[in-house]
């Protein structure tokens, strides 16, 4: 097959079909009205987005900006789940009189409701986002750990008893439970915590809830990891079998559908030995596939250039930014200019947290069977000066 110019990114529209094939059948088979909502923030590049949603995911937003761009692509506001601690005012009012699923995270949020009229609150879909120490459940598993999550309303300081009551007090119906953690480990006793602390919350305050969400940070498809059955299955014990809770669940899969799912192309353009080290600097840069600066490892390829060329050893591969941590990591393998380098699974926090540094944001292809589409052209400084004005 004939590959484009470097650098690009590649969405492997097979890895997506794959991947949620397995997601869906687990998850409806335990909860056949179950909702899978993709998050936006985990890859937002539209046609990404409208992939899902052809597939019947719906959209899991959680700013205006997203949810503006949901409707944009044509999602209707009764497919999407409005999450994030910083919903502005109107959207917020719009997206519960329209329909959409509301986790509110907040007390200006709650304050937003008594705007609404009881005729509007009776047919919204309400949810509270818990704040709990799941720290104490998972030990070193948990993102923040000591320092506590920052998102929600606090089980233990009573602060979700009071939301609940503010809600109670004015006859606002409460339809779920909002619960995503951001783990290190994405393991099962992290969900199962989550379940745990579902139960215990509905039955401390006998609630009768439409749907609890566990959010999302699943793996997908990884190795010796948990099974999207492993985590459907684990969680559907301890709600379903053990404390016979038949709310609906929400899951909201971002990295284990799209992670996966995206490769970045790049090629060698230049080899140079300094007094101490060898480089390869590369078309591509790690602005595009770890903009944060923190990955400590990626899975790649080396396709190498055909022929009789000069391979070097122990170079550091680059990128082509003028920033010098713009350092991939030092190579096993010989390289040469023209080698191609493919870094594999850069779909998840990539793409959408691309800057628009030195080199505008680059082109994007989706490989559907055999067949590789264009789907975006590169930025070009028309676009971005047109951005600007
Ligand atoms: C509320 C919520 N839902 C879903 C996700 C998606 O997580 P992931 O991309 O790890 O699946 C996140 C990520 O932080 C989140 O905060």
């Amino acid at each position: 097959m004939n590959l484009p110019t470097t650098p690009f990114f590649i969405v492997n529209t097979d890895k997506i079909d794959s991947l949620y094939s397995d997601m869906e059948s687990h998850f409806k088979s335990k909860w056949p009205e179950g909702i899978i909502g993709y998050s936006f923030k985990t890859n937002n590049f539209p046609w990404i987005i409208s992939y899902m949603k052809s597939k019947g995911l719906w959209a899991e937003t959680v700013s205006a900006d997203e949810y503006d761009l949901a409707m944009e692509l044509g999602y209707k506001p009764n497919q999407i789940i409005l999450n994030g601690p910083v919903k502005d005012h109107d959207g917020f009012l719009f997206a519960i009189k329209n329909g959409s699923i509301v986790n509110v995270d907040s007390n200006r949020e709650l304050q937003w409701l008594t705007e609404l009229s009881l005729a509007e609150l009776a047919k919204a879909r309400i949810g509270l986002r818990v704040n709990f120490c799941i720290e104490d459940y998972c030990p070193s598993e948990s993102q923040c750990g000591a320092d506590d999550g920052r998102f929600g309303f606090s089980y233990e300081t009573g602060d979700l008893k009071k939301a609940i009551d503010f809600l109670r007090e004015r006859s606002i119906p409460l339809s779920g439970l909002h619960l995503h953690c951001s783990s290190k480990t994405r393991s099962l006793n992290i969900y199962k915590a989550i379940a745990q602390v579902a139960c215990e919350i509905i039955k401390a305050y006998d609630l009768t809830l439409d749907y609890i969400d566990v959010g999302g940070g699943f793996f997908g498809g990884v190795q010796g990891k948990p099974t999207f059955k492993d985590y459907f299955d684990a969680i559907h014990e301890i709600i379903h079998n053990q404390n016979g809770i038949n709310a609906n669940l929400i899951i909201e899969p971002g990295m284990s559908l799209i992670g996966a799912s995206v490769d970045y192309h790049t090629s060698v353009i230049d080899v140079k030995t300094t007094k101490n080290n060898t480089f390869a600097i590369t078309d591509g840069s790690r602005t595009h596939i770890d903009p944060l600066m923190k990955k400590s490892g990626y899975t790649y390829e080396i396709s190498p250039k055909a022929g009789d060329v000069d391979r070097v050893g122990d170079a550091i591969l680059c990128g082509f930014t003028c920033m010098e941590g713009d350092r991939f990591f030092k190579l096993n393998d010989e390289i040469a200019v023209g080698d191609r380098v493919i870094f594999k699974k850069v779909g998840a926090y990539t793409m959408g947290l691309s800057p628009q540094f030195i080199e505008f944001y680059p082109t994007v292809y989706a490989k559907i069977g055999d067949e590789i589409t264009l789907i975006r052209k590169k930025v070009t400084a028309e676009q971005f000066n047109q951005l600007n004005n």
